[in-house]
């Protein structure tokens, strides 16, 4: 599939076997004889075993499915401070909102309450995979990630370095504690999720203002040792941050050699914001295949980029797009919200650029917020559409009668096409009535 390809299902079927993958993916299924096509499809049972048992869920009129919500920035601690801060930059965000509010997952049992409404929220949002921020705390980082598998939401889990540039109160003891929670953490990931097959960690440095050389380096090193982590950093996100690590690093002169000097950039990353990017930039992200994680709902309200992302120009060059909530910055939990928003910059781009970057489709939006998101996180393979072999990672949206929420259907008949663009364009948590993840009912 491209990103502005969109295959619409009328009457389908999906069979999951019990490891929650899709065995079967059926495009044309009668719906008053669903599991004639469906047996007839299965392999036949070994003769000396009796055929596996099949359980049949058929949805209700008005009621489809879709990819789950793929969201690739997102700070767990942030949660209960979303909307605070309109319109003020960044550095000065952090010092005033944020650093106090994340400071109080020192507090276990702080930690263990705001990330279960945290996920919760998330789910209910049809978000079946965040890849999180946590706070510096290694034990509130953990109860993250226990929680996430708890709750069944698939997650990649970040302790955050940040060994200067912060106030006392919330900082890295020091540079060996910064790596050496980070490691910790790790290891608690891989023992409660020894195959990641829900959970995995992600090395997190918060951005480069925030870290010592030695920390940087430090990751670096473990990234190398640990091929398979992916790595979250914020990128290039606005003018005062770029400033300030330009006069901490004036060896370097963009954000793309720093990280790279560390060891920090490849196929694994993922680089939020991405609102100013050079010629030289765009290509060695190309090169390095790195990831853009796409935050308009934080980009254009808080931080001071007050732009979002060049994106049509990252699709253009074939650099792996997704999108996401940068909750708390961001000041919605909802992916619809971050795919509207992500159209409204993209036409604001339309009109900068002299009609050059066309602005983003409804099939585009919702690949980045599924597919493109799933590429950014190297999982691709395993989640971010329908596709034999992959998770069941999937949201049962409804639209007709009670399931209508603020959404207008005008009648029964009005077809798949209209029923998703609306749900895309003025849908809401009440229309997301089911969510999966690797077979497992989440939500509803
Ligand atoms: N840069 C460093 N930390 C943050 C953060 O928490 N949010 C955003 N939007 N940018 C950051
Ligand atoms: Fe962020």
């Amino acid at each position: 599939l491209s990103a502005s390809e969109l295959e619409i299902i009328p009457s389908g079927a999906i069979v999951v076997n019990s490891e929650g993958r899709i065995q079967l993916l059926l495009r044309d299924v009668n719906p008053n004889d669903p599991l004639g096509p469906i047996t007839a499809a299965m392999p036949p049972a070994p003769p000396d075993q009796p055929p596996t048992p099949i359980a049949i869920h058929q949805l209700l009129p008005g009621r489809f499915l879709i990819p789950g919500f793929v969201d690739t920035h997102n700070h767990a601690p942030q949660w209960e401070q979303r909307g605070l801060g309109q319109g003020m930059h960044i550095l000065d965000w952090l010092e005033a909102i944020t650093f106090p509010n994340e400071a109080r997952f020192a507090d276990p049992s702080h930690a263990r309450r705001a990330y279960a409404s945290c996920i919760d929220g998330f789910l209910r949002q049809g978000v079946t995979m965040a890849s999180y921020y946590g706070s510096l705390h290694g034990e509130a980082t953990n109860i993250l990630a226990d929680l996430c598998l708890e709750k069944g939401q698939r997650a990649f889990v970040g302790k955050c370095n940040m060994s200067r540039h912060s106030p006392a109160y919330y900082r890295d003891a020091s540079i060996q504690e910064s790596l050496d929670v980070t490691e910790a953490c790790i290891a608690h990931i891989r023992k409660v999720d020894p195959e990641g097959k829900l959970v995995k960690p992600v090395l997190t440095p918060r951005f480069a203002i925030s870290c010592d050389n030695e920390v940087l380096r430090g990751l670096g090193e473990i990234a190398k040792h640990n091929p398979d982590l992916p790595i979250q950093t914020h990128f290039n996100e606005a003018e005062q941050e770029m400033k300030a690590t330009k006069e901490l690093f004036p060896e370097f002169e963009n954000e793309i050699d720093l990280y790279g000097h560390f060891g920090l950039l490849g196929e694994r990353s993922i680089l939020a914001h991405c609102c100013h990017m050079t010629e030289y930039e765009m290509q060695r992200f190309k090169e390095l295949r790195c990831g853009v994680a796409h935050c308009p709902a934080s980009n254009m309200t808080v931080g001071g980029g007050f732009m979002a992302a060049p994106v049509r120009e990252f699709m253009r060059r074939g650099i792996k797009v997704g999108l996401g909530t940068d909750s708390g910055g961001g000041y919605s939990s909802s992916m619809l919200d971050a795919m509207r928003l992500a159209i409204v910059a993209s036409n604001a781009r339309e009109v900068m650029s002299g009609g050059k970057d066309k602005g983003l489709s409804i099939a585009e939006v919702f690949y980045l917020s599924t597919l493109g998101g799933a590429e950014v996180c190297c999982l691709e393979g395993e989640i971010g559409n329908f596709a034999v072999g992959k998770a069941f990672d999937a949201i049962v949206v409804g639209t007709t009668g009670a399931d209508q929420g603020i959404m207008t259907m005008v009648g029964e008949d009005e077809g798949l096409p209209m029923m998703f663009e609306k749900f895309v364009m003025t849908g809401d948590d009440r229309n997301i009535i089911q969510v999966y993840v690797q077979g497992r009912l989440v939500k509803g």
